[in-house]
């Protein structure tokens, strides 16, 4: 079931999105957050990054789990996500580095996959963030994932490498393959909130809530989940 909010803008999405994480830690202050990377998430955790600073919200006791990381980079690369989370957030905030989990590349991906789904099992996320690709993508979940899946490893669609070329000196490197919280996984958590601003996730955001559920649109699966609150801004909302 979906619960949608239209903003102004993208300032405005982040503080309504900020709003719910911050009471969701208040309440439970040893909760399991889901945590995404890209441009959606950034006002948010500034906002998280500030309240922290001047209110003194405390993360000591925070699990964090993220949804993907990109295969074929150091783990230290400035576009790793594990960079990423610690430039944006972790520094920011007083969470324990051990307390904060993503997935990881290493020698036997098969391996590295079924290391993350045994994590995934024993915690259980109160909130997963997601952004959404402008193919419908969450996590790097790209269209053609089952609904049921696990942590697996993906092959990038163009779309994607080309959505996220901005971040890199070139789409050439634009690492080929990442690996992602399955579908399955995703569908666990007790709350989805799903943030995104700009036109280009109009139709992306449509789909999901008026199309069908299909795996051509992987965020339609989010039909089938009780509590999914979707903060979007007037572009982001424009195709609703
Ligand atoms: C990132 C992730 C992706 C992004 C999506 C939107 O961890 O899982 O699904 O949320 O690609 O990216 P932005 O926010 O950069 O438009």
């Amino acid at each position: 079931m979906f619960k949608v909010i239209k903003t102004e803008d993208y300032d405005e999405m982040s503080d309504q999105a900020f709003e719910i994480v911050k009471e969701i830690v208040t309440a439970k202050p040893d909760c399991v957050l889901g945590l995404a990377t890209g441009s959606s998430p950034i006002g948010l955790y500034e906002r998280m990054v500030r309240d922290h600073q001047e209110n003194g919200t405390s993360y000591a006791d925070v699990k964090t789990v993220n949804l993907d990381e990109y295969l074929g980079l150091l783990i230290d690369h400035p576009e790793s996500y594990f960079s990423f989370m610690q430039k944006n957030l972790f520094s920011g905030i007083d969470i324990l580095p051990s307390n904060t989990y993503l997935p990881r590349d290493g020698e036997d991906k098969l391996e590295q996959c079924k290391k993350y789904d045994e994590i995934l099992d024993e915690l259980e996320i109160d909130v997963q963030l997601l952004g959404i690709g402008s193919n419908g993508h969450i996590g790097f979940n790209e269209p053609g994932t089952a609904f049921d899946s696990k942590t697996h490893v993906v092959d990038l669609k163009e779309s994607t490498r080309r959505d996220n070329a901005r971040f890199f000196d070139s789409i050439d490197e634009v690492p080929k393959q990442a690996i992602t919280m399955g579908i399955g996984s995703i569908l666990k958590a007790k709350k989805i909130l799903l943030i995104a601003s700009g036109e280009n996730k109009a139709d992306a955001i449509a789909a999901m809530i008026n199309g069908p559920a299909t795996t051509e649109v992987p965020a339609s699966a989010l039909q089938q989940h009780p509590d999914v609150t979707v903060i979007v801004d007037q572009a982001a909302a424009s195709k609703l």
